[in-house]
């Protein structure tokens, strides 16, 4: 898991895409369709917000964490949180990891609530929201669930430096796998492949 920039828009716009109208209900409070995610992902402020994204061994993005900080009310600092994991990855964890990373980021940049939108039908989301002992308001079908955070501390700073260190080596290995596996590809005949 890294965080991202402007430069994955592309990866980010596809992992979006291939959400299908459930998963885009969960995710965003209603099926939008395709052009409102394209609207979204390229209004998306890097240099404001912070994306963390998961990739597979192929480089597509199969879990992506958005952390939007919204204006700071005297010394309280809330930034709302969503996140969404592709079908095929899911159960191993990540949207989790996602979270746990989001609430770390959140308390390392002086962010006191973290808080998250649902459905109240999102059990999956529910169980990872209760699981960090966020508190939780149900009202009319949706819920808003809240995360008092710990100000930082020398433990969550070097954790998370640490963490983005090793995010960054491990994509680094991955890209360079893939552009390996496409030279190869390249010079041998596809037959001498299979
Ligand atoms: C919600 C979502 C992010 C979860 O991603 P994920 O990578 O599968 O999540 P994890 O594997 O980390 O954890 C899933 C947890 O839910 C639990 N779970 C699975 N099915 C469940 C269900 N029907 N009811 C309750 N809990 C359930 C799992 O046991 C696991 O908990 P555990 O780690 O304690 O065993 C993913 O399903 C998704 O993208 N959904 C569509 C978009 C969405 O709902 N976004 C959230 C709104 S912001």
């Amino acid at each position: 898991m890294r965080e991202l920039t402007a430069k994955d828009r592309e990866r980010l716009l596809a992992h979006f895409l291939s959400l299908g109208d459930d998963d885009r209900l969960l995710r965003f409070g209603q099926v939008v369709p395709d052009h409102v995610i394209e609207n979204y992902v390229g209004m998306i402020d890097f240099a404001r917000d912070t994306v963390f994204g998961v990739f597979d061994d192929a480089l597509a993005l199969v879990g992506v964490g958005h952390l939007a900080y919204l204006p700071a009310e005297s010394k309280a600092r809330t930034a709302e949180f969503g996140v969404s994991v592709l079908e095929r990855s899911r159960g191993k964890g990540i949207g989790t990891q996602l979270f746990e990373r989001a609430a770390m980021h959140s308390r390392n940049t002086h962010v006191t609530t973290l808080y998250m939108y649902c459905l109240a039908r999102n059990t999956k989301m529910m169980h990872i929201a209760k699981k960090a002992g966020m508190r939780i308001e149900y009202a009319y079908g949706s819920a808003d669930a809240y995360l008092t955070l710990a100000p930082a501390d020398q433990t969550s700073i070097v954790t998370e430096m640490l963490q983005e260190q090793a995010a960054v080596f491990d994509y680094a290995i991955k890209r360079q796998a893939q552009r390996t596996t496409q030279i190869i590809e390249a010079i041998m005949p596809s037959d001498a492949l299979a």
